[in-house]
């Protein structure tokens, strides 16, 4: 979609480090392990170089990890374990811990099976909201594999013909490895939007896109707030309904945690699930062949011609390591009703606030 910040009064702007530093601070304040604090302030470094404040991928989430885990809802240094494995597969359960860090793991084991069988399937259960589905992807990439990565999320999204909310928003990070240069990182909810922006076009005053989302009695509308009580609409109408049904049979039905309706209900016990699949892409052919190929499909795209000059063919993720060198220079956007809350969370954590 590649959202704009059109109020830049709304943020303010950050370096890379400071972002980082008061995350590992905030969260080994929470109890979290070192391991654990600096995977979180890496994934949400990277959502909030990637993504729109209003996507609420970023710093904001900090905010959730502070109510959380001072609830007791959901744990520092969970004893994961693993309950399942095979040469080409394995479960996790994260033990109600961090779902960036259930991600993580349950990513680098899919990778190591992947090296030597070709592909590899790790579902994780009894995890928490993993952050943003394109980091986990990543990791194969990074590794040389394709990832592919499924989670499920809070019931939003009503089955095509209806106004009750059953299914998430269900969100998939695809990324493929390129050589010398970034991934083709696909990374999407599979509805229009979310109720996060909702809330910001509000703020902006904007009126927004009459697909994102309906009035609870199902009237389209694009008045963020008329639909904020609403089911939000899914990508591609039926088609991306029944993706959100796939994905909940993948990473929920499959993996044996909660789905549909009672997914990040029960505040102690939001069980989510998740599945991560590692590809090798050179099962078939040599890498050389192999990303000669790519190339090749990528050079395809390329050449098709922009129908407006100022807005050229991309490639998915290209917006976002874009925006991530162009933040790098100006600063990382965060909103300023986040830093105000967060100012107050540092105080009763009793850390130094250095935004
Ligand atoms: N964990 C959860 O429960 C959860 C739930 C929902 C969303 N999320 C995360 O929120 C983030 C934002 O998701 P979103 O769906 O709002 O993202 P989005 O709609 O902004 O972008 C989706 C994808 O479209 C691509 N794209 C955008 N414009 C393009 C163009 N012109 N040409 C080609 N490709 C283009 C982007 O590169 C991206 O891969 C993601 O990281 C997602 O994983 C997480």
């Amino acid at each position: 979609m590649g959202y704009e910040i059109n109020n830049v009064d709304l943020v303010n702007h950050y370096t890379a480090e400071a972002l980082t530093g008061f995350t590992v601070s905030f969260m080994q304040a929470l109890g979290a392990t070192t391991e654990e604090a600096d995977i979180i302030a890496d994934g949400l470094l990277t959502a909030s170089l990637w993504w729109h404040p209003g996507q609420g991928q970023g710093l904001e989430k900090l905010i959730r990890y502070h109510r959380r885990v001072t609830a007791g809802d959901e744990k520092p240094a969970a004893p994961m374990t693993w309950v399942q494995e095979g040469p080409a597969y394995a479960l996790l359960d994260a033990a109600n811990g961090f779902g960036y860090v259930s991600g993580v793991r349950a990513m680098q084991r899919a990778v190591a099976k992947a090296q030597t069988t070709g592909i590899a399937m790790v579902g994780v259960r009894r995890s928490n909201h993993f952050g943003i589905a394109g980091y986990h992807a990543l990791q194969a990439a990074k590794a040389g594999l394709m990832g592919w990565v499924f989670t499920n999320a809070r019931a939003e999204m009503a089955p095509w013909g209806s106004t009750q909310m059953v299914l998430g928003t269900n969100p998939w990070g695809i990324a493929i490895p390129r050589q010398d240069t970034h991934a083709i990182v696909l990374d999407m909810a599979l509805t229009m939007s979310g109720k996060g922006m909702m809330r910001w076009y509000h703020r902006e005053g904007r009126a927004m896109p009459d697909n994102w989302a309906l009035t609870p009695d199902g009237r389209t509308t694009t008045d963020p707030m008329a639909a904020m009580q609403g089911p939000l609409l899914p990508i591609g109408e039926y088609k991306g309904y029944g993706l959100s049904l796939v994905t909940d049979v993948l990473s929920g039905v499959m993996t044996g945690a909660l789905f549909g309706l009672s997914v990040f209900q029960d505040e102690p016990n939001h069980n989510v699930g998740h599945l991560m699949l590692a590809i090798n892409p050179t099962m078939f052919m040599s890498a050389a062949d192999f990303h000669a190929r790519l190339e090749q499909l990528v050079a395809e795209i390329k050449q098709a011609p922009a129908i407006d000059p100022d807005r050229p063919v991309l490639l998915p993720g290209e917006v976002e390591f874009g925006r991530m060198a162009q933040r790098g220079q100006s600063g990382i956007p965060v909103s300023r009703e986040t830093v105000d809350t967060l100012r107050g969370l540092a105080a009763d954590l009793n850390i130094p606030f250095t935004l």
